[in-house]
């Protein structure tokens, strides 16, 4: 947290500055605010899902700072002066991603809930390097759970990638 944070004595709220999917703002938020529902609900950012609440599912995984982390498990005011992004950054004008397109031709989705914290973690170990085996696929995905469609889509959407659309770490 920075020293710019000032504490509102009267409403015991701060003002974060966040740069979120490229757009830095300013905002006055509950200090015990979780960082996921600053985004979901004050931001107005619903595609980062909640599921478990305390850190063992996944669903809520955004990236700050390059890294793949727990929105639940973080509160809005450890965001100031962050960089986030969202699964909202991924498509671009309706347009998806290479990942989400692998994802979707893959049939690595089911009802969806569990897939923008898949692909968020994947987009951050990604940006590490390309996943080179089936092993590495699902070491990639093992700290996200899903409830309902399994694993094989998913594996088979990340060997789809190669360096040419998505595995150089760019774009994904
Ligand atoms: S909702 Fe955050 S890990 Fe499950
Ligand atoms: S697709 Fe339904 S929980 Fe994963």
């Amino acid at each position: 947290m920075s020293e710019a944070v000032e504490l509102d004595p009267v409403e015991s709220k701060m003002w974060i500055t966040v740069t979120i999917n490229g757009s830095k703002d300013t905002y006055l938020v509950e200090q015990r605010l979780t960082l996921a529902d600053f985004i979901r609900k004050q931001v107005g950012l619903p595609g980062t899902h909640l599921g478990c609440e305390h850190g063992s599912c996944g669903a809520c995984t955004i990236i700050m700072g390059n890294r793949a982390v727990r929105s639940c498990l973080l509160l809005a005011v450890q965001a100031d002066g962050e960089s986030i992004e969202t699964v909202e950054s991924l498509a671009e004008n309706g347009v998806l991603s290479p990942l989400q397109e692998a994802f979707h031709a893959n049939h690595a989705l089911q009802c969806g809930y569990c897939t923008s914290g898949f692909l968020m973690s994947l987009v951050a170990r990604l940006r590490e390097g390309p996943i080179e085996s089936e092993a590495e696929a699902r070491e990639a995905l093992s700290g996200n759970i899903c409830r309902c469609t399994g694993y094989t889509g998913m594996v088979a959407a990340v060997m789809s990638l190669s360096s040419a659309n998505g595995q150089n770490g760019e774009g994904v």
